[in-house]
């Protein structure tokens, strides 16, 4: 079944122009692609690419070297550990000249251990301090699981946590307010429950795990989306996959792609994330590569290309945050 199948099941139609990047929906609450942003559903823009900064092995190098490659949008959060590096490249790009902070959108994320009502500002706080920032454009519950400090599972409800989220925007710490890893269901009980619905879910989507309804479901809800760990098993990871061999950067298919449009196979990775009107969020320390992920604004691909693309799903997540699974709200047992 092709995306806009999917779509046309859930009563969007998409249909796109000939400008690149530049989409139109029927229906008013979708969200909406304007060159190389997104209006959020609060009103403020965010930009269609991210830089990821976890694990990198130099933070700050390697955030100048994408802000000057043109990425605009940092992808932080508390648990990575290193604010105070990130925090340190920002500064040093601004004071090149080469942006100003307005012209930045800085996310950050809320840590598991920080969710109940006292906390959460705090918290916000502290890594506004580390990154050496007044404000957060974006600010996301991490994951929907509270644990302790010591990383123990709490039964907390995230709903509570999400009205002092709210609260932080009124307070002009975050622009933005949104969640992580939240699946459809727990994304309806705030929507059902709290004042400000979210304005971003920063979820796993790639060529191998597509993540096809969760992503329907947020667009319906005008909930844009955030693509972490946008090559999949495209590159290696940690675990082994004993039943699966996925496509790697080698795939005859990407390469046939590739090759018609005069890109890396990489580069399609990320045209498939953006053409599906999401948000890839791709890391690297590699020079080369942080210039060459964000070079992908001169092609599109087709929705067939895409559809093609959607059925490389081994339906296995790179995180699936298993020393959280036995958490009362673990959210990958459904989309
Ligand atoms: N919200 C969440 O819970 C959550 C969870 C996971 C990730 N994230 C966010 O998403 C970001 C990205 O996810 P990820 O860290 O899993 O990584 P990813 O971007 O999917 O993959 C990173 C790996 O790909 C390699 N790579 C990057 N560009 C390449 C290219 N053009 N050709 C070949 N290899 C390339 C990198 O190596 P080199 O350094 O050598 O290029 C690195 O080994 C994270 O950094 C984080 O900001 C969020």
């Amino acid at each position: 079944m092709e995306i806009a199948d999917h779509l046309e099941l859930l009563g969007v139609t998409l249909s796109a122009d000939l400008n690149f990047g530049r989409f139109i929906h029927s229906k008013a609450q979708v969200v909406s692609v304007d060159g190389c942003k997104i209006k959020l559903n609060d009103g403020n823009e965010i930009p269609n690419f991210a830089f990821g900064t976890y694990s990198l092995k130099t933070p700050t190098q390697s955030i100048g070297r994408a802000i000057e490659a043109g990425y605009r949008l940092i992808d932080t959060a508390a648990l990575y550990a290193n604010e105070e590096e990130i925090g340190k490249g920002i500064r040093d790009v601004i004071e090149r000249g080469i942006v100003t902070r307005a012209e930045l959108f800085i996310s950050g994320k809320l840590p598991n251990s920080n969710h109940s009502k006292e906390q959460v500002i705090p918290a916000l706080k502290l890594s506004l301090r580390k990154l050496g920032l007044e404000y957060l454009d974006m600010y996301l519950i991490h994951t929907p699981m509270a644990t302790t400090g010591e990383g123990e599972n709490i039964c907390l409800d995230y709903v509570e946590t999400w009205r002092e989220m709210e609260t932080a925007q009124k307070l002009g710490l975050a622009r933005s307010i949104g969640v992580s890893n939240f699946n459809s269901k727990q994304i309806n009980r705030i929507l059902t429950l709290c004042d400000i619905p979210p304005a971003v879910n920063e979820i796993e989507v790639n060529p191998t795990y597509p993540n096809l309804a969760l992503v329907a479901f947020c667009k319906v809800n005008n909930i844009a989306v955030m693509a972490y760990s946008p090559f999949g098993y495209m590159v290696p990871r940690r675990i082994d996959l004993e039943d699966f061999s996925p496509p790697r950067f080698d795939d005859p298919y990407l390469v046939k792609l590739a090759n018609k449009y005069g890109k890396k196979t990489s580069q399609i990775a990320m045209r498939y994330l953006i053409d599906r009107n999401l948000i890839p969020i791709p890391r690297s320390d590699n020079p080369t590569h942080i210039q060459e992920n964000i070079d992908v604004y001169d092609f599109k691909l087709t929705t067939k290309e895409i559809s093609t693309i959607n059925t490389y799903d081994i339906n296995t997540k790179v995180y699936e945050f298993g020393f959280l699974r036995n958490n009362v709200f673990y959210s990958f047992y459904q989309s």
